[in-house]
């Protein structure tokens, strides 16, 4: 579990914030919008108010950074690293789902894509998140709230593209990390269990096997080397077939 276990309310969303305190085992308060590391529910969605961000966070697919992102669609090194063209739109298994913007990119690109998010808070912004997106627009995401390694283990996998971007220990603290991520690496815990999920995930190849990275990263999976990469601005995908 993270470390997010308050939660509060505006206006007329007390009834959606009792269930989701009763659900997820938060604290509900009264009266608490100026508190930190906290769940805000608001009627039309649900945000958190983590330490040194002053603003709230929620998911917004559909803010201006994503939606120059889409207009321009083509240029995302992503694309090219899980092999969508044209001609070939891989269904994508995205073992770590955090806020689906890279699950979001490829359904955009006209994949169908599912996002496993272990963290119970952090899927429950990602729902919130994909709700809203779908009030506007028609787009094949979805996502569960289970551990990517069990997944792995109880279900046949038919995805054509398994995708990784883990926050691993070992991330090069030189580069600055997007608000996102450091949003993120404030509310869940540190992941232990890399290792594991990457090396169930090369058992579980259909197609290919991509691996997000920081660009300086240097990938840690013993015996076994990509058999390609693909370099983004400060990111490169470490593909395995
Ligand atoms: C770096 S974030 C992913 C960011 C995501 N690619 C995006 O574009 O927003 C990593 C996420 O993976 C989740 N995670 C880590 N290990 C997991 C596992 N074994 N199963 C499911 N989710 C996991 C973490 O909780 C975190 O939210």
């Amino acid at each position: 579990m993270g470390n997010i276990n308050k939660v509060t309310y505006r206006n007329n969303a007390y009834q959606l914030a009792k269930n989701i305190a009763d659900n997820y085992n938060l604290e509900l308060l009264e009266d608490s919008l100026a508190n930190n590391n906290i769940l805000i529910v608001s009627e039309d969605k649900i945000s958190l108010k983590v330490d040194d961000y002053s603003k709230e966070f929620f998911i917004d697919f559909l803010n201006d950074s994503l939606l120059f992102r889409t207009s321009n669609i083509s240029q995302e090194a992503i694309l090219k690293a899980c092999g969508v063209r044209q001609d070939n739109k891989p269904s994508i298994l995205d073992l770590t789902g955090g806020w689906g913007i890279d699950g979001y990119i490829l359904a955009r690109a006209g994949c169908e894509v599912l996002l496993l998010e272990r963290d119970p808070i952090v899927h429950l912004l990602l729902e919130d998140g994909i709700r809203r997106l779908r009030e506007k627009i028609d787009c094949k995401i979805s996502a569960k709230n289970i551990n990517a390694i069990q997944y792995l283990a109880e279900n046949d996998i038919n995805h054509e593209v398994i995708y990784l971007d883990p926050i691993r220990p070992q991330d090069n603290k030189r580069v600055k990390n997007k608000k996102e991520i450091e949003i993120l690496r404030k509310i869940i815990q540190e992941d232990q269990t890399y290792d594991d999920l990457l090396s169930t995930a090369l058992h579980k190849i259909r197609e290919r096997l991509v691996i997000k990275s920081g660009r300086y990263d240097s990938l840690n999976i013993v015996g076994n080397s990509p058999n390609f990469t693909i370099f983004g601005r400060n990111t490169k995908f470490d593909i395995f077939k």
